[in-house]
């Protein structure tokens, strides 16, 4: 891709609502070539699109926007995972690949992992706020990047001395297939990611040895269901499947939560009587939560592919023809949420598509949600007195999975 189109997508992708608002104007679709796909921004076609998953595929919906480079894949090749992941399958295969994760995130097993996250989330804040006076932190490094891969490590049953290289390894991975990377970058970024792919396989293994009440116990024991072999023992394909598994999963985990703490924070600053009524009324957060989650959507939307030629919002669509289903559109569609562009944690609330909906609706919300509850505890408690710094403008990152601040700095 050239760098005009890369410029123009970076546009598009670090404030994607003006377009939202033109194609939910528009009579049916409309055909962004920045996203080479038809645009879905209305709340009632997003629903649409996820009630059909026979009618618009979910293979697609992980496309890169960068292909590496042949030296980079040449890296990539050293390493493990590269096979279909839970969210882009179809069918039974799905339900197959989503059962273990389900389990592994059930209402119980977030339950047990609560004291560690909300543990987690003080110490976090002890480490940058032991003045509740004067002080200074840029959040997404000291704590939005930091929380969540340790929580979705515990839940997945990572050491804790083995995240940061996990966490490290997701966000390279994607700024290897989602941002323009120069040669000797996309070697490096590939070498990180092999690196973690080498940890997770070493998960797999022991898994599969030595089972535990983990999700990386469940999705070895999914990749070796059915199958005959030595008690223990996994095949090169079956430690692939699994490495890939656990990767898609951690990625899809930490850098959505992480990113969604970042712009959760930045709105109710940018609000602050907002914020103010927050920490004065802290049973408010649950609604602040879901009004953040709404208002700047992290995952701001995928892909899908038609399996049949259709009709949608009234265009007609061949077979194969790529969607690009924007939950972020979807929740600032006046007709669900009035004065959608308004930021406000005390409207009356209603159902938004942050975490999607239907066959692939997100299995981790539970956990999601209850980081950003813990989050806006420890801050309005303690931070009451936080603001954005004066000195720093807040720049987005351009991405439509995982969209948040660059940096986030604070003063209190
Ligand atoms: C703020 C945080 C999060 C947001 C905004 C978010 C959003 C989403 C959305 C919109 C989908 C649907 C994708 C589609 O329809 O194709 C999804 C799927 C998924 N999410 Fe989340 N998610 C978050 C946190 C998490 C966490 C914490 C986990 C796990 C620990 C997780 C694991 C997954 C998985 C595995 C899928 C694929 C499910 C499938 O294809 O059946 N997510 N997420």
């Amino acid at each position: 891709m050239d760098d005009q189109l890369h410029g123009v997508r970076d546009e598009l992708q670090r404030d994607p609502y003006p377009h939202y608002d033109r194609a939910r104007r528009a009579p049916g679709l409309t055909r962004v070539p920045e996203l080479d796909a038809w645009l879905v921004a209305r709340d009632a076609d997003v629903r649409e699109v996820l009630r059909r998953p026979e009618d618009f595929s979910s293979a697609n919906s992980l496309l890169p926007d960068v292909l590496p480079s042949p030296a980079a894949l040449a890296v990539l090749g050293g390493g493990f995972g590269g096979r279909p992941v839970v969210v882009t399958s179809d069918g039974a295969r799905h339900q197959q690949l989503r059962a273990p994760i389900v389990r592994g995130l059930s209402p119980s097993r977030v339950a047990a992992v609560l004291p560690y996250a909300a543990e987690r989330a003080a110490a976090l804040v002890d480490a940058f706020a032991p003045d509740p006076k004067n002080g200074r932190v840029e959040l997404m490094s000291a704590y939005a990047r930091r929380l969540p891969g340790d929580v979705v490590g515990r839940i997945v049953g990572l050491d804790p001395s083995d995240v940061p290289a996990v966490v490290h390894g997701g966000h390279r991975a994607e700024e290897l297939l989602f941002r323009p990377l120069g040669e000797d970058e996309q070697i490096a970024a590939a070498e990180d990611v092999v690196a973690m792919q080498h940890i997770l396989d070493r998960y797999v293994r022991e898994r599969a040895a030595r089972p535990r009440e983990d999700l990386a116990t469940e999705i070895v024991a999914s990749v070796t269901e059915g199958t005959e072999g030595t008690e223990g023992e996994l095949t090169l394909e079956q430690r692939h499947e699994a490495v890939a598994h656990l990767q898609n999963l951690l990625i899809a985990g930490h850098l959505t939560t992480t990113a969604l703490i970042g712009t959760t924070v930045l709105h109710l600053l940018r609000h602050p009587r907002q914020w103010e009524l927050l920490c004065a009324e802290p049973d408010r957060i649950p609604a602040a939560v879901e009004e953040a989650a709404r208002y700047d959507t992290a995952l701001q939307g995928f892909r899908r592919i038609t399996t049949r030629p259709l009709t949608l919002a009234g265009t007609e669509l061949p077979a194969g023809a790529t969607v690009f289903v924007a939950f972020g559109g979807a929740n600032r569609d006046p007709v669900r949420h009035p004065q959608p562009d308004e930021f406000d944690i005390t409207r009356t609330p209603e159902r938004h598509l942050a975490f999607g909906f239907g066959a692939h609706g997100c299995p981790g919300a539970q956990l999601a949600r209850e980081q950003l509850r813990l989050t806006l505890g420890e801050l309005t408690r303690r931070l009451p007195g936080l603001g954005l710094a004066a000195d720093h403008r807040v720049t987005m990152r351009p991405t439509m999975i995982h969209r948040s601040p660059y940096r986030l700095h604070l003063t209190w």
